[in-house]
This record gives C-alpha cells, structure tokens and sequence, in this order.
C-alpha cells in the first residue's frame, strides 16, 4: 500500500493533500502516515506470529510521544539509549517493564532512575558500566535485570558511520572476552544475568550478516549453558534496511523466518530492536521552494528545510526521494535542491529532475526515521513541527518551535 501518493495531480498523504498540510501548518513540516506506522509494526510482529518475541522500538529513529504511543497500543517494547528516552516512553504511557537499555555511557542518573522504573533489561557495553550497575543497585536494595552486548565482529556491509558491530567499532564486548564477564556478573550482588544481545548496524540489506552474528550468539549462549548460565532472552538488536531508492532489503518475512529457522527448537524469548524499518517509509519532509536560482553549471531549488531538518543527506550523504507535491507540465531540469543554512553541505539532493518553479512544494521521503530526532537548531533555525495523516484527519503531534524557545535558557552575564 502507497500511502503517499498523487491524486487529480497533487501529492496525498492517505487522503490529505499535502496543498491541505502545508497551508494549515506552513512548511517545513514533517508528515507522516498513521496507517504506514501501523502497518510495518502489524508486519513485524506478523512475521514473529507463533514465537515468543518482544519487539523493542528503536524510538531514536523517531521519538515522538503520539508514535511512541501508538506503538505501545499495538504491544511495543522500546530500546532506549538514554534517560531522555525512558521519560519520553512513560510520558507516552508505555510499559517501563518491556524497556531494553542499550548504549555505552550510561551514567549514574540514568542508571538509577531505570532501575526505579523497573525495566526489563539493561543491555551492558563493558566491565565498568557492570560494576557500577551492581553498586548502585545493591545500594537501592534493588536487582539489576542484565544482558551482555557482545560484539560479534562481523561485516554489516553498510554505511561505516551505522556500522556497530566490528572489533574496532567502540560498541558491546568482544567475543573471547564475554563468557569471564558473564562469570563475573553472575557473581555480583546487584546484578541478575536475563539475557545476550547485539546490533551490528543500521540500513542492512542483507540477511547473511545477520546471520554470522547470531551463530556467533548461540555458540556464546550454549557455551554459557554449559557452564550453568541459563539465559532467559536473546535480543537481536535492529537495523533491517529500507528502501531509499533502489536497495532491496529482506522483507521482515524473510529475515525473521531465517532467524527463527537459525535459533531451531531453542526455548527462548527473542527481543528485537528495529527502528528505521518501522518508520522510515512513513514520513516525509514537505517544504517549499523559495528561491530558483541558475549559475553556469546548476539549478538550484533553494527550499525552506535545511539540514538541520533533515541531517542525513548531510552526515552521510544518504539519497532521500524528491518529488514536486504537484505535477506541472513543462520540461524538467536537473537541480541540486539546497536549503538556507550556511554551508556547502546544506543540500537535501542533487542532481534531480523537476518541473518546478519558485514557490512550489516538494516531499522528500522516507523521512520517518532519524529525520525529526537528529534535527537541531543550527542557524537558530525553529524545529519544524510534525503532523500525523489519519485517513482524512490531520493530528498536529508537535508544534512548531518558536523562535523565543531557542534562547528562553540562555543569560547575558552582569555588567
Ligand atoms: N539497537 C541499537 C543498539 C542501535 O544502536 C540502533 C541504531 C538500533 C537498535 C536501531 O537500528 P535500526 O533498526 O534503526 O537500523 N542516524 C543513522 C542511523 C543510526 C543508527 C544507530 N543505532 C541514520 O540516519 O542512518
């Protein structure tokens, strides 16, 4: 199902006209689809139907209360990577106990007000964040529920910048090193061992990778079976691929009946941490061409959103889907589509073929993951606000920023 899709010539978002949106709530502004949402958690979760699993919402692709929210309606757990994070999922009214905790700078305040919130599981990066986990929780009177994250040190074959899970990335623990840890860690006082898990990357398109890592799991778990270290979960991690432009990822089908058919008869919960897969596809940026402009070798479509709106193209040169809200007849010419911030780097896409003049709309696509949460203020720029296409309803699910909000907690110093 395209739920973003041309109707009597103009862009919809379900049955919204993207026109509708960008007069309503002005551009930039970003829009996603309540049925897209739905629909990929729905096909995760379908793909995992008969085994006991836990999908865990990776919300650092997209963290926003009314997401997390409908997520949590259809049964989501969350993977979270700070206490930011963890006040986001109870704000939304999510379980505290289907909370995994990934990252490797945990810091005490984070620690402590995870435990108190009773997750399910802290998924520890290293001897030092163990020993500190058991201390602080022998000194709460509390048990802290564990896995390892092991580092598998295999290929996830994508971009380096989203690539966790090789010996010289700083993520998880190695290998050889992860049976004395689990030793040590059954030994602890604070510190109940529940689990394994590991993440190799991001935007995978591949299964193979997947599946060097998770034998390099189960040979740990076995190993650790044998020494009397039972574990009662393995969490998978995220990072299945989506389609920019022309990658073709597994579908969730695929990659969970190959999991599944790789973990046998084994009786254990399985966690997953997707992010990108569940709301890349969902969202889309809507911004508006200001300026046109010629030079002697380019167009330029200089456009309301920058890369503090939308980072990736930036950071790691991703490709994102451009297209005009609506179609005009005339020829189309080739443009870099360039926002108003101040660097050569502040493009959105280059080389793209448009009909459009000043003044039109454009969609960038698949915008839904790690577009509104790494956006910044860079240039003193308002956040953009987001709205969520339900059928024909239209639910502001954040407001515009305002631009005294950018320096209501800045002081000057006395004279
Ligand atoms: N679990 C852990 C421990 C992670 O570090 C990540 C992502 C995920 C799960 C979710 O991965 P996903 O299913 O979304 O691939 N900003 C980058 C992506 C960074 C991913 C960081 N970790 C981008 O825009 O491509």
């Amino acid at each position: 199902m395209n739920v973003f899709a041309h109707r009597d010539g103009v862009l919809h978002a379900e049955s919204v006209s993207l026109e509708a949106i960008a007069r309503e709530f002005g551009t930039p502004c970003y829009v996603y689809s309540r049925a897209a949402l739905e629909n990929s958690f729905r096909e995760f979760a379908l793909a995992c139907s008969g085994h006991d699993v836990l999908i865990c919402y990776a919300m650092k692709a997209n963290s926003n209360l009314a997401i997390l929210d409908l997520f949590a309606r259809l049964g989501a757990g969350f993977d979270i990577v700070s206490g930011g994070e963890l006040a986001r999922v109870i704000a939304a009214g999510g379980d505290p106990g289907k909370v995994v905790f990934s990252g490797v700078g945990k810091s005490e305040a984070e620690i402590r007000i995870a435990l108190n919130a009773g997750i399910l599981c802290f998924n520890v990066e290293s001897e030092g964040e163990l020993e500190r986990l058991s201390q602080i929780a022998v000194a709460a009177k509390k048990v802290a529920p564990i896995s390892l994250r092991v580092n598998p040190d295999v290929d996830a074959k994508t971009h380096p910048y989203i690539s966790t899970g090789l010996k010289q990335n700083k993520f998880g623990i190695a290998h050889e090193d992860a049976p004395a840890l689990y030793r040590r860690a059954a030994s602890l006082p604070g510190i109940r061992v529940v689990g394994i898990d590991c993440h190799i990357g991001s935007q995978l398109t591949e299964i193979a990778p997947f599946l060097a890592a998770l034998d390099r799991v189960l040979n740990l778990v076995d190993r650790l079976q044998r020494s009397g270290i039972h574990l009662e979960h393995i969490d998978l991690g995220g990072g299945v691929g989506i389609r920019y432009r022309n990658e073709e990822p597994p579908s969730l089908a695929n990659y969970a009946k190959a999991l599944f058919k790789r973990l046998g008869r084994r009786k254990v919960r399985v966690l997953f941490e997707p992010g990108r897969v569940l709301v890349g596809n969902a969202g889309l940026v809507l911004t508006r061409i200001e300026y046109v402009k010629q030079n002697e070798s380019r167009n330029f479509a200089i456009v309301d959103a920058a890369m503090n709106d939308l980072m990736r193209p930036a950071l790691y040169s991703a490709w994102h889907g451009i297209e005009a809200v609506r179609q005009r007849p005339g020829k189309a010419r080739k443009y870099d589509i360039v926002g108003p911030i101040c660097e050569t780097g502040d493009f959105l896409g280059k080389n793209r073929m448009l009909a459009v003049e000043s003044g039109d709309l454009l969609a960038i696509h698949s915008a839904g993951a790690y577009g509104m949460s790494m956006s910044s203020n860079y240039n003193s720029r308002p956040r953009a606000p987001e709205v969520l296409v339900d059928g024909d309803q239209v639910h502001l699910i954040r407001e515009r920023e305002q631009i005294a909000d950018l320096f209501s907690g800045e002081r000057l110093v006395p004279r």
